[in-house]
């Protein structure tokens, strides 16, 4: 028997009360990922790929959110406790002859690791159930593990049914556990509600398991792995921890983290070694940076695609393709659909949305370029504006290769300026400039010699 022939349910029916939301617990997100998800992920890891998640309250949005995932679901209603829980999972299992796992919908920290040791003491011991256990600094709120005489798990009682002497048991329950199939089936529908919560306690199923003369083996880990979110206090503490975990990885892989207190990298980013990360940082979704990339400080990143030895100074950059050498700050915003090939230069104030720069292009201070195409090597003088939005359509502009945009530039597309064209400064462009060509479109200067002097001679006999 392998870890591939364990089945894993997941309970995540609960209301979270203590959570005061709208959202059900386990859809709020910690470092960008659902609580639930985190899990399934590291189930996956684990080598555990058939997954039952028990949902109940919202069960409906539950399933829309986290249909992406590919776990089956199970609904349990009303929500009678942990033990009637595990037991709405059954149907869902059918056809399953191997061990059963079963999991917290709420411990968004845990890893392969934790999962993985459960799976092996379970493999190793052949015993009917395996469980994990920890040691609490301030163990209440958790069920408390009972030892016989001679070691061995007898049981789990939960705080509100603890006596004060249970309670001084500083080992605890954090609700992760592994059972034979046939075993787990029969003893869940046996589970009786009469305790202080009138609720079917999965817990109680350990209890009656080790009663029957079987072995339940406990395994102990580290407790910052397996603790459970309850309130939004204890959320954000976890986001911190699993924060600092993700930095972590980077830092020892050979990324620059200059300042862990205010970097923020999600769990699907990707550094390559060489890559430094300046303070006030947060790079989330599928983001890509490339060696020799310096990002920030004062820069917020998400799903984009950079590439090497670029530098991002305070700006943010949202669903952009940066390949090498791009120069990007301070105070970009590259908005979706931007792509910014080789050694780009893009300036403060300039806003890109749906636009693809050719390499070396330059667009230095105070511009907005939505929906163009942009040939390589030009460049777009401070000012210009592509008008792109007519009240109803988004309208292109595409300028050729090498051209020269004149500052305070004003282009109504559609439009086309082809390679080589020189815009003169202060130009309105609502024809096409055919490529070499020079347009000018602004009114005629006129100087009127001596005429500021008269002016202010008028003026001042007017005052005195
Ligand atoms: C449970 C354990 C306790 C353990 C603690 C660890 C029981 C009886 N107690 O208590 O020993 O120390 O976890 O955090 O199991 N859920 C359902 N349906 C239900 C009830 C709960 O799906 O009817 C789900 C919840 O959504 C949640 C998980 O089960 O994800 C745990 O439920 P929760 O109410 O948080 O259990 P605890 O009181 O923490
Ligand atoms: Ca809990």
């Amino acid at each position: 028997m392998t870890r591939r022939d364990v089945a894993a349910i997941i309970l995540a029916a609960g209301k979270g009360t203590r959570m005061k939301s709208d959202l059900p617990k386990g859809l709020h997100p910690i470092m960008g990922l659902s609580i639930v998800e985190c899990i399934v992920r590291s189930v996956r890891k684990a080598g555990i790929d058939r997954i039952v998640v028990v949902i109940g309250h919202q069960a409906e949005l539950m399933e829309y959110q986290l249909a992406h995932l590919g776990v089956t679901f199970a609904h349990q209603s009303p929500q009678l406790g942990t033990g009637h829980a595990a037991m709405q999972a059954r149907d869902a299992l059918a056809g399953h002859n191997g061990p059963v796992m079963v999991l917290p919908g709420d411990t968004p920290l845990i890893t392969e690791a934790e999962i993985g040791a459960l799976v092996d003491a379970y493999l190793e011991s052949a015993a009917a159930a395996a469980m994990l256990t920890f040691e609490a600094k301030d163990p209440s709120g958790y069920g408390r593990i009972i030892r016989d005489p001679n070691g061995h798990v007898a049981g789990i009682v939960e705080e509100r049914d603890a006596s004060s002497e249970q309670r001084k048991i500083q080992e605890v329950n954090p609700a992760m556990y592994i059972f034979t199939g046939t075993e787990l089936w029969e003893t869940l529908p046996k589970l009786s509600n009469s305790n202080a919560q009138g609720e079917y306690y999965l817990t109680d199923a350990i209890g009656a398991i080790a009663g029957s003369g079987k072995r339940v083996t406990a395994v102990s880990v580290d407790p910052d792995s397996v603790a459970g979110v309850n309130d939004r206090w204890q959320l954000a503490q976890l986001s911190s921890v699993l924060r600092m975990r993700l930095l972590k990885t980077h830092a020892l892989a050979g990324v620059t983290i200059a300042d862990p207190e205010t970097t923020w990298i999600g769990p699907d980013v990707e550094l390559s070694p060489d890559v430094c990360i300046e303070p006030s940082t947060i790079l989330m979704g599928r983001t890509s940076i490339g060696a020799g990339s310096t990002i920030g400080p004062n820069t917020r990143v998400v799903d984009t695609r950079i590439g090497m030895n670029c530098i991002i100074l305070m700006s943010h950059l949202n669903s952009a393709v940066v390949e090498d050498d791009v120069r990007c700050g301070p105070f970009a915003n590259l908005r979706p659909g931007t792509i910014l090939r080789k050694g780009v230069r893009i300036g403060n104030f300039v806003e890109v949305k749906n636009a693809e720069l050719g390499e070396q292009v330059s667009a230095s201070h105070l511009t907005y370029l939505g929906d163009s195409t942009i040939g390589a090597r030009s460049n777009i003088g401070a000012g210009t504006i592509t008008c792109n939005y007519d009240g109803f359509d988004k309208n292109r502009t595409e300028i050729g290769e090498g051209a020269f945009i004149g500052s305070n530039s004003t282009l109504i597309a559609p439009v086309h300026i082809g390679n080589g064209a020189f815009v003169a400064a202060g130009s309105t462009i609502n024809r096409d400039v055919p490529a070499d060509a020079m347009a000018i479109g602004r009114s005629q200067q006129e100087v009127k010699e001596e005429w500021a002097k008269r002016w202010r001679q008028r003026k001042a006999e007017r005052s005195s």
